[in-house]
């Protein structure tokens, strides 16, 4: 096999794919040629994305999904393999963020369980099972540089910016599951990677001038990112150019954690 970064002909599922870096992977990921299928709750938003995505001259398919639900999971890995045949990837980029402080009501760090930690593993284990069935497959879940950091919280004071308690918890679970995955099914030939995404800027609604000064200044590259340059990392683990990594994180934060 020659070495590829190309994903033509794959068939990836993209899970969240409404929000501003899920809009971003979905145009880039739709470039390169595969079958998209973006999986997300909100039927209107993922309309309003294909037809967006159609207008630019890309395809992309989408399934109303919901991830808390297995039973919404396994409708959906059987009507992409009756009307694709296989599944080659897929990319884990929902989140719910139903926090605001430490002391919110523990009814909202229930909500957040069940999406980010209930909702990942049996999106994990539906899709890997079924690439696993095949003998090939890349997972790459998508986390942040708060899975591998804390944060110095004085960065966002004087703010109305806030980080959660349970972002961080979900996001280093991520991480270390993502090993535990790339042990258990790398016999069968699935590959399982995380991508760490820095401070991603808003266009729409930028975040305060004041978190960005500070970000900016102990973050290597003097800046945030713009969404679109989380996607080569993806797009990498995706393809055949990446298959002797699994059980990677890929930091996509320009250097922020690596001071
Ligand atoms: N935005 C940033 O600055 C930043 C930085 C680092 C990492 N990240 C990570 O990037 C990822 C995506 O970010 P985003 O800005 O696109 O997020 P977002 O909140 O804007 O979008 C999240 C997506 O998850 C979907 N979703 C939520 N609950 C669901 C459910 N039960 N079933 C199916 N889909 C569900 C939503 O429909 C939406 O499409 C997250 O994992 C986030 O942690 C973002």
């Amino acid at each position: 096999m020659s070495t590829s970064f190309s994903l033509t002909g794959k068939v990836i599922i993209q899970f969240g794919g409404t929000g501003l870096l899920g809009r971003a992977l979905v145009a880039e990921l739709a470039a390169t040629g595969c079958t998209l299928i973006v999986a997300s709750r909100n039927r209107t938003s993922l309309q309003a994305l294909a037809d967006q995505e159609g207008a630019a001259g890309r395809t992309v398919l989408f399934e109303e999904t919901d991830i808390t639900s297995e039973a919404s999971l396994f409708a959906l890995r059987d009507r992409v393999l009756a009307q694709h045949g296989h599944i080659d990837g897929i990319v884990f980029n929902a989140v719910s963020r139903p926090m605001k402080t430490l002391h919110d009501d523990l009814a909202a760090w229930r909500a957040s369980m069940d999406v980010n930690a209930t909702g990942l593993i049996a999106t994990m284990r539906t899709f890997g099972d079924a690439m696993a069935a095949r003998g090939s497959g890349s997972i790459v879940n998508i986390s942040s540089i708060y899975g591998t950091v804390g944060s110095n919280l004085s960065l966002y004071e004087g703010t109305p910016m806030t980080v959660a308690p349970d972002y961080f918890f979900h996001k280093g679970g991520m991480l270390n599951l993502t090993r535990y995955l790339g042990s258990h099914y790398g016999p069968r030939g699935v590959r399982a990677n995380v991508v760490s995404p820095g401070g991603i800027y808003n266009p729409d609604t930028p975040q305060p001038a004041l978190f960005i000064e500070r970000y900016n200044r102990i973050t290597m590259l003097g800046r945030m990112a713009e969404a679109r340059e989380v996607a080569g990392a993806v797009i990498f683990l995706l393809s055949d150019a990446s298959t002797y990594i699994t059980g990677a994180n890929l930091p996509v934060d320009g250097g922020h954690t690596a001071k």
